[in-house]
């Protein structure tokens, strides 16, 4: 049931913390900074590594091949969708990754299929043991969030982030005691974030705006793609997700007094000042500005509202950057009263093409 909740998408924006720590076990080593996989052992990595995934799994998978590539392994994400293995150099040699919750979209069952029968070595990174993902490919790597009821994906986004850095460190074998002790403090800093109301008071500031964009960069873009996807899905509002240097290459022009942009910046580096550049073009145009930020750049000073991640790397700190974002979205669905766990037109798992 849902514990009390009025909605299983609270429900499962909570059991975050949880659902990561599981994700985590015996997989991260501390002493030595390395992640082992056992599901891996022995695996061979031929690059690139292709991804191919629908929606949120597909936002996932932007960040995943980012995280290969940071890592010296070239790697690229397709829609399951736009994916046509004999469009491209897909033969034995290739690994095809598909990233999908339920193991059972259409979509992305048919680019595994397809990456099979070309001789691929495929992969699944899947939450559902048994899955038609998870029976049809080489080797799984389950995420283990747990069953999650509500349409809308949450706390399955935040575990497929989490296993996918597993994944980009254990292949590419990049070693680092930092980023093992930074993902460790992930549930800690996602449930600081679930303990305190900015974004309910965001949601209900901004719920009669005529539309949303989110801005970010790095790996925070494939979380301003998930904000926007969140917000569009159980508001029924438009909403986009933007590289944050796009916005000024077209969409600059869709901004309004009517319309909030929400940027994600952490760290005070060079893409955080880039998307400062960003963010001060929109707030010169009399925009609603709310900053999703740890408070070491000066966004905040070009920002209405700063919703707050605790400091860290910014590969974890998107993670938890991207809680708020689900809450946000949450709670403007509620203030428009909007059918949060099951939105018009949508169904859980999407069982055909
Ligand atoms: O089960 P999958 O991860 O393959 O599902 C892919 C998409 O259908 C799914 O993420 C969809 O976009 C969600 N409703 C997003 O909240």
């Amino acid at each position: 049931g849902k514990s009390g909740y009025d909605h299983y998408m609270r429900k499962e924006i909570n059991e975050q913390p949880s659902a990561l720590r599981e994700c985590f076990r015996g997989r991260l080593d501390e002493l030595s900074g390395r992640v082992t996989l056992e599901e891996f052992e022995g695996f061979e990595l031929n690059p690139p590594v292709t991804f191919v995934a629908c929606g949120t799994s597909y936002h996932a998978a932007l960040f995943g091949a980012q995280l290969f590539r940071e890592w010296g392994v070239p790697a690229h994400a397709y829609l399951a969708s736009e994916f046509e293995a004999e469009t491209m150099p897909i033969d034995t040699d290739s690994v095809v990754v598909g990233v999908t919750q339920s193991g059972e979209t259409a979509d992305t069952l048919r680019a595994l299929r397809e990456a099979n029968a070309a001789g691929a070595t495929t992969v699944a990174v899947t939450n559902v043991v048994g899955s038609s993902a998870a029976r049809e490919t080489d080797r799984v790597l389950y995420i283990r969030a747990g069953p999650e009821i509500s349409v809308a994906a949450t706390k399955t986004f935040a575990s497929q982030q989490a296993a996918l850095t597993m994944l980009a460190a254990a292949l590419s074998n990049h070693r680092s005691r930092d980023l093992v002790r930074e993902l460790r403090s992930v549930p800690d800093r996602i449930q600081s974030v679930l303990d305190e109301d900015a974004a309910r008071e965001v949601a209900s500031t901004y719920a009669d705006a005529s539309a949303y964009f989110f801005i970010g960069r790095g790996y925070h873009y494939p979380v301003a793609l998930e904000g926007a996807l969140k917000m569009k899905e159980i508001t029924y509002k438009h909403a986009e997700g933007f590289a944050a240097g796009e916005l000024k290459h077209g969409p600059l022009a869709l901004v309004t007094e009517q319309t909030p942009v929400f940027a994600i910046v952490t760290g005070d580096g060079r893409r955080a000042e880039k998307t400062i550049g960003n963010v001060k073009e929109v707030e010169a145009r009399g925009t609603p500005v709310v900053a999703i930020t740890d408070g070491r750049s000066e966004v905040g000073r070009y920002a209405d509202h700063v919703l707050e991640v605790p400091s860290a790397g910014e590969i974890t700190s998107s993670m938890v950057a991207n809680v708020q974002l689900q809450r946000v979205a949450y709670w403007t669905a509620h203030e428009l009263g909007r059918s949060i766990d099951k939105p018009r037109n949508l169904a859980k798992s999407v069982t055909v093409e």
